[in-house]
């Protein structure tokens, strides 16, 4: 089960934070991280440590190498791997830009593993099953997008 690559807009991605309440210290994660634009953005503007997954192994070379360039050592990480593999059990705050059956199918791992209160950041697809708290619809550079926030 996979999902092509399209990278959230910036001003999307700093929405989703937002909205998600991402604080200092606090740990994001993004399956299917792509170039790691929203790790990248959760740790340079929320303070947050970043950790990216994603299985395609040039998108995870343009992570180190943003991680790099940006001096983030320490803060952000990407695994390379598949995003059914991870433990979310980590993660206060995970952000999802995936597409629906993905969403479906991650839905009950993240039941699991997420502790009480962890907050699950969707870009315009829902997650079947759960109830948004929460859904904003953002301007983006060619169309609007619409954020979805879950809370565990
Ligand atoms: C729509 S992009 C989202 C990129 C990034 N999260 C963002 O919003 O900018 C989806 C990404 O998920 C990755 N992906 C798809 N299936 C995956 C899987 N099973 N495990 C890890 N990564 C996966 C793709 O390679 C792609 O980079």
């Amino acid at each position: 089960m996979t999902a092509p690559y399209v990278p959230t807009p910036r001003d999307v991605a700093l929405e989703m934070l937002r909205i998600a309440d991402v604080k200092p210290g606090e740990v994001v994660v993004d399956p299917g991280a792509g170039e790691c634009g929203i790790v990248t953005l959760a740790v340079t503007v929320f303070n947050a440590i970043g950790i990216g997954i994603e299985i395609n192994s040039a998108l995870v070379r343009a992570c180190i190498e943003n991680f790099e360039r940006l001096g983030l050592k320490g803060r952000a990480y990407i695994v390379w791997g598949d995003l059914f593999d991870f433990d979310y059990s980590i993660a206060d705050v995970v952000t999802l830009y995936l597409g629906s059956d993905i969403n479906e199918t991650l839905r009950p791992k993240l039941s699991r593993e997420l502790r009480r209160g962890a907050r699950v950041v969707s870009h315009d697809f829902e997650v079947p099953g759960w109830r948004a708290e929460k859904t904003v619809t953002v301007s983006g550079p060619f169309r609007m997008h619409r954020v979805y926030l879950y809370i565990i």
